[in-house]
């Protein structure tokens, strides 16, 4: 998909939330926290034109797995054409409702959940419904990776999950904070 298109996508969709897709420096500099060796199982929310998928798609084991749930239709339209890949499944469904299409077994067995979702929009309480749903999908040790624009979600994620580490990506429009969480316990 095209910048235009993506741009196209924004004006049509407020959730979309940002004019154009994030930079592949960002996009390395998010994926440095997820261990590429070994076979995962990642949760992806918002991939939009799917610029961290793909990424994930080019390094990840031939035994891991991608799940993606993005709200807009026509990027799942986009990414189901443009990801033909057995490792791939994609879903048109909300981040707060990931449990309703995982497999039992996968439930509390997700190694890493991507986020690209501008929380800000959300009301608290759908907030802490995606934040809740996110961890216990989370095995243990299972990381939470979230690019946003500001820091309005530190708060939220210290209560659900008990930790946090921040980095900071300036190159990027707009400039992100990236959250690096780990669940631990339950
Ligand atoms: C800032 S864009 C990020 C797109 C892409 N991941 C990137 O890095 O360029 C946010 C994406 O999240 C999607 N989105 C917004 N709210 C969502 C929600 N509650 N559940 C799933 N997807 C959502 C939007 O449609 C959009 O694709």
């Amino acid at each position: 998909m095209s910048k235009i298109d993506f741009f196209k996508t924004f004006i049509k969709d407020r959730d979309v939330a940002s004019i154009t897709p994030t930079s592949m420096r960002c996009v390395k500099k998010v994926c440095t926290n997820i261990n590429f060796s070994k076979d995962f199982l990642l949760v992806e929310y918002g991939p939009g034109n799917g610029v961290f998928s793909k990424y994930l798609l080019e390094n990840m084991t031939p035994g891991s797995r991608l799940i993606l749930i993005e709200s807009n239709k026509n990027f799942v339209t986009h990414l189901k054409k443009t990801l033909p890949d057995p490792r791939v499944e994609v879903y048109n469904i909300l981040a707060g409702d990931v449990e309703s299409i995982l497999k039992p077994e996968d439930v509390g067995a997700v190694d890493y959940v991507l986020s690209g979702i501008p929380f800000s929009f959300l009301k608290k309480d759908r907030k802490k419904i995606v934040l809740d749903a996110t961890k216990k999908i989370l095995r243990e040790g299972g990381h939470f990776l979230a690019y946003q624009t500001s820091g309005h979600l530190k708060k939220p994620v210290k209560e659900v999950f008990g930790n946090l580490e921040t980095d900071f990506e300036p190159l990027n429009i707009p400039p992100y904070l990236i959250y690096k969480v780990v669940k631990n316990g339950v």
